[in-house]
């Protein structure tokens, strides 16, 4: 049977992982996956995190299954930390699901069943991942005009005006903050321009919200998703603790579901309870008990936040310190977009001849479309990064 199988596309994101790993220079520098690194280039497991896994080791007294819904509290407290009291609670439910990718399947196979013939509207660019997920859950997708690498902001009006395009029952995939791959958010005026967009249209927003916490701060990064879902009446995101948590590998996101009323919303529910048991039947617990126990426990929530806010604060000063470098060597402010943008990515506007050359010649390692995760890079190597990066453009 699979001697007429074709080898599958590789993800480009895991295939530069997998070429890093194997370069033997010991000065290469890797920019590529999105993983916040600290100074010293490592990805370190959260103190919290630790806390609670200790805890958990001495506490769990079974294996035995939760449930489809996964961890009850561990979904009210990612309620609560997305949506706060922007929609009541009786509108929307909750469900852990593996990863801010399980959400978006998830979700995406959900709204599938509801409207197969929908459209997904996504930005150009976004996330690499995302067209392969969510059209192997059957949805369709469209782009609509994002951003401008010539100058590093948004295409607003372009975006409204594709979007006058979509059709009743469309589905809008809005990335929550940070940008994935560009760094370039919607200002609050925007988000309210599209709030009403979608309203009036009746499109559905689906917002995926991998990097909470990493952009303005949690109050911040929330913003312009709580407007939204305080103006429109359904409703889905895609929520990752991913990043936030550092728990990458364990896992660890949820799948809200907002609709216009109590009886709706369970209704929606039931089917994307019956999408997680048609494919992998339960969410992994371990991660997202670790979670909750974090969410809950007022000392270990403090010092995860403090210690988020410190990761934050980091890709804050980073960027400005690169765009300053940039500015250094290049003698002029075409990289000056870095400074401003938010969380951990940012494209240089490089080709992908000159990306390939970066790594080449300079064993500095960036996605195929110029993206660089900003969290990677040396700090006390920025103005080498730089001039490296001016060698290729020259
Ligand atoms: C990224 O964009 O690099 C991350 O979200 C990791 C991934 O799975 O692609």
């Amino acid at each position: 049977m699979f001697e007429s199988m074709e080898a599958a596309p590789k993800d480009k994101i895991l295939a530069l992982m997998a070429q890093y790993r194997e370069d033997p220079r010991t000065d290469k520098i890797d920019l590529g996956v999105g993983v916040y690194k600290d100074e010293e280039g490592n990805t370190a497991v959260m103190r919290a995190i630790r806390a609670a896994e200790k805890r958990l080791h001495d506490e769990q007294e079974t294996k035995t299954y939760v449930g489809l819904q996964g961890d009850k509290v561990f979904c009210e407290e990612m309620g609560q930390l997305v949506l706060g009291d922007a929609v009541p609670a009786d509108r929307f439910r909750v469900c852990q699901a593996p990863g801010g990718s399980g959400a978006l399947s998830i979700l995406a196979m959900m709204l599938h069943r509801a409207h197969p013939h929908a459209t997904l509207w996504l930005s150009d660019p976004s996330w690499p991942n995302h067209i392969p997920l969510l059209t192997t859950a059957g949805l369709k997708t469209q782009s609509y005009p994002y951003y401008d690498a010539a100058t590093g902001s948004l295409l607003f009006e372009e975006m409204v005006d594709t979007l006058s395009a979509a059709e009743k029952g469309d589905i809008l995939l809005l990335h929550g903050c940070c940008h994935n791959p560009t760094g370039a958010d919607m200002n609050l005026d925007q988000w309210r321009a599209i709030a009403d967009l979608c309203v009036e249209r009746q499109i559905v927003p689906f917002v995926d919200f991998a990097y909470l916490g990493f952009g303005g701060g949690l109050a911040e990064d929330t913003a312009g998703l709580r407007l939204i879902a305080g103006r429109v009446p359904e409703m889905v995101i895609a929520v990752s603790c991913s990043k936030n948590f550092a728990v990458y590998r364990e896992r660890v996101g949820a799948a809200i579901v907002i609709a216009r009323n109590a009886a709706e919303a369970d209704t929606a529910f039931s089917h994307l309870l019956s999408v997680t048991r048609s494919v992998y039947s339960m969410p992994p617990d371990h991660g997202a008990a670790a979670v909750r126990m974090i969410l809950t426990d007022p000392a270990l929530r403090a010092d995860w936040q403090h210690e988020l806010e410190e990761m934050r604060l980091r890709m804050e000063t980073l960027r400005g310190d690169f765009a300053d470098a940039l500015r250094r060597a290049s003698n002029s402010d075409r990289f000056d977009f870095i400074a401003d943008q938010k969380g951990m990515f940012s494209r240089l506007g490089l080709s992908p001849e000159q990306v390939d050359r970066l790594r080449e010649e300079h064993g500095i390692y960036a996605i195929g479309d110029s993206r660089i995760n900003i969290a990677g890079l040396p700090g006390d190597r920025l103005d080498d990064v730089a001039r490296a990066i001016v060698a290729v453009v020259d």
